[in-house]
């Protein structure tokens, strides 16, 4: 089945509206002919209005990095998935390992907010991985099957087609370690065999699984180039306009 490919930049707490404006302004021009993938990035919520409008009329998306579960009321601190949408914004990144370890986020806010962002219309990317411990203890596909089926739960398979499962192993984010493109594959494919067990085998085959923890223009290319590897959500390398436009070159194959 032919997946879209599928890079978005999580620009984490950097960037404010002026940097990601001028961002967006040297990313437009270095990305205008690529049609074969999808651009995404995901600055902090005071920068999205700025960079929304910077990258209007662009082949260039804008997601947020996180979306509260109720559509209003006295959450202090949060956003709503309706505040997202009226902003323009298109995507949103759920359960991310930092949101996890830090800020308490569990399974189960995990799949109330995917379910809040759905309903508005949201695409979302929603992450899982293990940590080194996990890996190490060889409990990797029970920590991700677990964060697959608590997550998804009562998701409907309608909704899948607006939903992208970015695989980060927490050991590689930030830290210059990537799994190797063999072992990104392996988990990447056992992902896919966990949501088809879910929602069937055609959900599964059109579902995108984006690599994300220090991936690089270096390494793009192989890690994208593997059967079930459809994208990468990008940190670091996000940052800068020509890193992440030669990163989206080389995940296609350019
Ligand atoms: P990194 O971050 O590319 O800087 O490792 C990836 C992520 O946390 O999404």
């Amino acid at each position: 089945m032919e997946r879209k490919v599928i890079i978005a930049g999580n620009w984490k707490m950097n960037k404010t509206a002026a940097a990601g404006k001028e961002l967006v302004e040297a990313l437009k021009p270095l990305v205008a002919d690529v049609t074969e993938a999808e651009i995404v990035v995901c600055p902090p919520f005071t920068t999205l209005n700025a960079v929304v409008a910077a990258a209007a009329g662009s082949n260039i998306k804008v997601g947020a990095q996180n979306v509260h579960w109720a559509e209003n009321g006295a959450f202090t601190g949060e956003i709503s998935a309706e505040m997202l949408v009226t902003s323009g914004v298109e995507y949103v990144i759920i359960g991310h390992s930092e949101r996890r370890q830090y800020f308490g986020e569990t399974d189960a806010t995990v799949n109330a907010r995917m379910k809040a962002a759905l309903k508005a219309g949201l695409k979302v990317i929603v992450c899982v991985g293990e940590t080194l411990e996990e890996r190490e203890g060889n409990k990797t596909s029970e920590v991700i099957g677990r964060q697959i089926k608590e997550g998804f739960e009562g998701i409907a398979a309608a909704d899948m087609a607006n939903v992208i499962v970015a695989y980060e192993p927490v050991w590689a984010i930030g830290t210059g370690k990537t799994a190797t493109p063999e072992m990104a594959e392996e988990t990447h494919k056992f992902i896919r065999e966990t949501v088809s067990a879910i929602f069937g085998g055609d959900v599964a085959g059109a579902l995108r699984i984006q690599y994300g923890g220090s991936m690089k223009p270096e390494n793009a290319r192989e890690l994208v180039a593997q059967a079930d590897i459809d994208g990468g959500l990008i940190g670091g390398a996000a940052l800068k306009a020509d890193s992440f436009a030669k990163l989206i070159t080389e995940a296609i194959g350019r």
